[in-house]
């Protein structure tokens, strides 16, 4: 009789068990769980990991996990997958980007390395993913961690407890399969990549370790709260360029401080940053902030007291060879089209894209919308879906919160205008000013097409009413929306969050739909209209670059929104970025910027 392992008793047993998965979905990987990095030195576990896919989650009922590390021929017993062996992909990187068949593929993938450390004792250390779609249970040493839910947002994990003197044995198992509870749920325009897409490190601390500092501006003043876990009864806090030096005390965890103060402000033409440390214990963290006012009277919006118009552009987290992966290249190429384009503002759509990007706006001078993916039809009737929905927008606000080019929290896209969603959404905009008082809300809304009007009940509880409307696409006549424009009066600044029309560059028609020449005249009408609307008060029209999405499958899309400015190879200009450069030129000149 062949001498079974226990393992290889589950290996029989899990064949029956379709309740694998509930002990594996914790979400305790969460807002609360991550510690702030700026300024720490991390060690890069990017590089190439053991991977395969795993379509009927295999891994988790055969606990691949619990599986010591041999080498092929010292196996006593038969398993379906060995993770210490086999293929390997690089980190970061989306799967349907690396191998023809995995194109498609939505479900559990596992992910493989080893990685010797040495932790002196007293010391903590935690592993940081930047980003894994959409879910990550995290293994070490055949131990479960936890998971993080969310595909966007980054999470940590402190390693400590089960870390190994020598090699240790990290596995992610990553699932990106679209659910109807999810946030974003199963039906999105934008492709559903998968993977490990953003850097993961490891970062060791002191047992005091500062999980997060958040430093703003306010009136006179310039406010400090941070978030300190071990033994720290004070912390300094220095901008040395201001000269100060400040000693908060610690209670509970918490450190506040209120400090007098007159910094250059941050703006577009003027993106000053400061540099500014906290110690805590032997913790120490650093940033470089910008501090800047932004605030909305009636329907303008003011930058620094001054009223502002945001010349934005919509922009996906999207490339036609990396995916969703980006690199600090990437984003400077998008930030100089923009600027080309004469944009000091862009909408990062449908959620929270890199961190880099929020960096480089605030060295480079653009603000920024940024947005967590509550899009569409969402279960708001789910507390499962609100729970998710709540955790990465805290997520997003703990981790950009610093930055000045961010002005706008966004909580949503398209949603129905029902009693479940005002309820759910007016709590994720409550939620947002409760984590970050200094910045406006927004989400991007429907306009009542049978009243003709703004009328999202939304509205009154957000700052600034993002407007999706696609007059000359989606809805043909163009006198809809001067009614609209006449019919609305609305009592807070209107961003027109989208508009455009789909322009096939390479294939299109001479005119007529889908010919950039008839992008062009969609351009052209809508500028000609929304500049009449004073209670207009930004764009940004739908999108810089044509980019990836299964839903769209026409002889002029062929698996791409080609409502892009630019061709998703992101060097080749249509028509209407020209008319839309023209206009916003103009704005520029005039008073209206
Ligand atoms: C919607 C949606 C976008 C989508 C766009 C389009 O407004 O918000 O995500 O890509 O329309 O249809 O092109």
């Amino acid at each position: 009789m062949l001498e079974r392992s226990e393992l290889a008793e589950n290996a029989l047993a899990s064949l029956h068990d379709e309740g694998y998965g509930k002990v594996f979905d914790p979400q305790n990987l969460n807002a609360q769980t991550m510690i702030f990095t700026g300024g720490r030195e991390g060690q890069s576990l990017n590089g190439d990991w053991n991977f395969c896919v795993d379509l009927l989650d295999t891994g988790l009922r055969q606990k691949w996990f619990a599986l010591s590390p041999l080498s092929a021929g010292e196996r006593t017993e038969p398993w379906d997958y060995d993770p210490y062996d086999g293929e390997t992909v690089p980190v970061p990187s989306c799967w349907q980007m690396l191998r023809d068949r995995w194109y498609f593929f939505e479900g559990s993938a596992w992910y493989t390395r080893a990685f010797d450390y040495h932790l002196p004792a007293g010391r903590r250390l935690f592993l940081r993913i930047g980003a894994a779609q959409y879910d990550c249970k995290v293994f070490l040493n055949g131990k479960f961690l936890g998971n993080h839910a969310g595909g966007s947002t980054p999470f940590c994990v402190e390693l400590t407890a089960a870390l190994e003197a020598g090699t240790n044995w990290v596995m992610l198992c990553v699932n990106n399969t679209r659910t109807s509870d999810r946030v974003p749920m199963k039906n999105t325009d934008w492709f559903n990549y998968g993977g490990v897409y953003r850097d993961v490190e490891l970062f060791e601390t002191s047992q005091t370790v500062i999980r997060d500092l958040f430093v703003r501006l306010s009136g006179g003043n310039i406010c400090v709260s941070a978030r300190i876990d071990g033994p720290a009864t004070e912390a300094t806090f220095k901008i040395l360029a201001l000269e100060v030096d400040a000693t908060l005390q610690v209670s509970d965890g918490a450190a506040q401080a209120t400090i007098p103060a007159q910094p250059d402000l941050w703006s577009p033409e003027t993106p000053v940053l400061y540099d500014i440390t906290l110690t805590a214990g032997e913790d120490r963290v650093s940033d470089r902030v910008g501090f800047r006012r932004i605030e909305r009277r009636g329907t303008e919006i003011f930058l620094n007291g001054q009223p502002v118009f945001l010349r934005g552009i919509s922009v996906h987290e999207d490339d036609e060879r990396a995916g969703k992966v980006t690199t600090e290249a990437d984003i400077r190429r998008r930030f100089s089209h923009a600027r080309e384009l004469g944009c000091n503002f862009l909408r990062l759509a449908h959620y929270p894209h890199h961190e880099l990007a929020a960096r480089i706006a605030d060295e480079v001078g653009l603000m920024l919308w940024e947005e967590i993916p509550v899009y569409w039809a969402i279960d708001f009737a789910n507390p499962a879906t609100r729970r998710d929905a709540e955790n990465q927008l805290r997520e997003l606000i703990q981790r950009d919160r610093n930055r000045a080019s961010v002005i706008i929290w966004s909580v949503g896209n398209e949603n129905p205008d029902t009693d479940a969603r005002l309820d759910f959404m007016k709590g994720l905009a409550d939620r947002a000013k409760t984590e970050d008082p200094s910045r406006l809300t927004a989400a991007a809304c429907l306009i009542n097409h049978h009243s003709l009007a703004i009328e999202d009940r939304l509205a009154a509880h957000i700052d600034v009413i993002g407007i999706n409307e696609y007059y000359g696409w989606y809805e043909q006549d163009f006198r809809d929306l001067q009614a609209i424009g006449k019919n609305s009066n609305p009592d807070r600044p209107v961003v027109i969050s989208e508009t455009g029309a789909d322009g096939d560059h390479a294939a299109g028609p001479s005119t007529g739909l889908f010919s950039v020449t008839y992008q062009v005249e969609v351009y052209r009408r809508q500028i000609k209209i929304l500049r009449g609307l004073d209670y207009v008060k930004g764009m940004t029209p739908w999108i810089l670059y044509d980019f990836r999405t299964e839903r769209r499958q026409g002889i002029y899309q062929r698996g791409f929104n080609r409502k892009g400015l630019i061709t998703a190879d992101k060097t080749t200009r249509k028509p209407a970025f020209e008319v839309l450069a023209a206009y916003y030129s103009e704005l520029a000149g005039s008073t209206k910027d």
